[in-house]
């Protein structure tokens, strides 16, 4: 038995807050009767109707996609901009796990379970992301010790568990730099280097936990392995 709020969540028809408004609206039927109910436990045995919608489970699918510049990481746009599921060729309600700015390339996973995409963004499980920055100026040491001590963004203090300056480039006065961070807060790496004076060119995603770029071209995706899946489902 699930929470009915969870089990809606996880059908991948809309977001658990979501799916808790439409609970206390009166908007779900659980065997044709109206639960306003947060909490209610519910089971695969169960009809579940969400807005009019019975739900069906559908089979879980995983991607990794090397997300390319220019595609934003939603469901949907108002602005009629390509979205990143465009990029896949489903017919299950798959999302990203968590979000890269529209500028920002590289490894992106998109899923329709909602237990997956909760273990690999829930802050307690701290897992860890590598972007390559690139700057313009060039970073000093004192800055980079800066970030791994913590810089102040939007009122918190965030740690980059790791900083590397990869390549320097003096005639154009820009460089490279590797850094790994643990949260996953709204364009937290160019906060970051705000906050040490410097403006991010270029962000690229190498490595969410341990899936990296291996193999994948731009815009390129591929199925995860249920060894992988397996994998993420042991950090719980
Ligand atoms: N941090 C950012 O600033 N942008 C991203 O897309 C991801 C992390």
């Amino acid at each position: 038995m699930e929470r009915l709020q969870k089990v809606i969540a996880n059908s991948g028809l809309t977001s658990r807050r979501k799916a808790e408004e439409l609970i206390t609206q009166g908007l779900v039927k659980v065997n044709n009767e109206v639960i306003r109910e947060l909490g209610t436990k519910v089971s695969s045995q169960d009809t579940i109707e969400v807005n009019g919608t019975i739900l069906v489970s559908e089979d879980k699918e995983y991607y990794l996609l090397n997300k390319p510049r220019g595609v934003i990481t939603s469901t949907s746009d108002e602005h009629h901009r390509k979205i990143v599921t465009d990029l896949i060729p489903t017919t299950a309600r798959i999302y990203p796990v968590g979000r890269l700015d529209y500028d920002t390339t590289g490894v992106l996973l998109l899923t329709n379970d909602g237990t997956f995409a909760n273990i690999l963004m829930h802050p307690s499980h701290e897992i860890a992301k590598v972007y390559v920055a690139k700057l313009k100026g060039i970073i000093t040491v004192d800055e980079i010790n800066s970030l791994k001590n913590g810089v102040m963004i939007d009122n918190e203090l965030v740690k980059a568990s790791r900083v590397k300056l990869k390549k320097k480039d003096t005639k154009s006065n820009t460089c490279m730099v590797q850094i790994t961070i643990h949260e996953g807060k709204n364009h937290q790496v160019k906060k970051m280097f705000a906050a040490v004076g410097y403006e991010v060119l270029k962000l690229k995603r190498e490595k969410v936990a341990f899936f990296d770029l291996k193999d994948l071209a731009s815009g390129e995706y591929r199925k995860l392995t249920p060894k992988e899946v397996a994998k993420v489902y042991s950090y719980k």
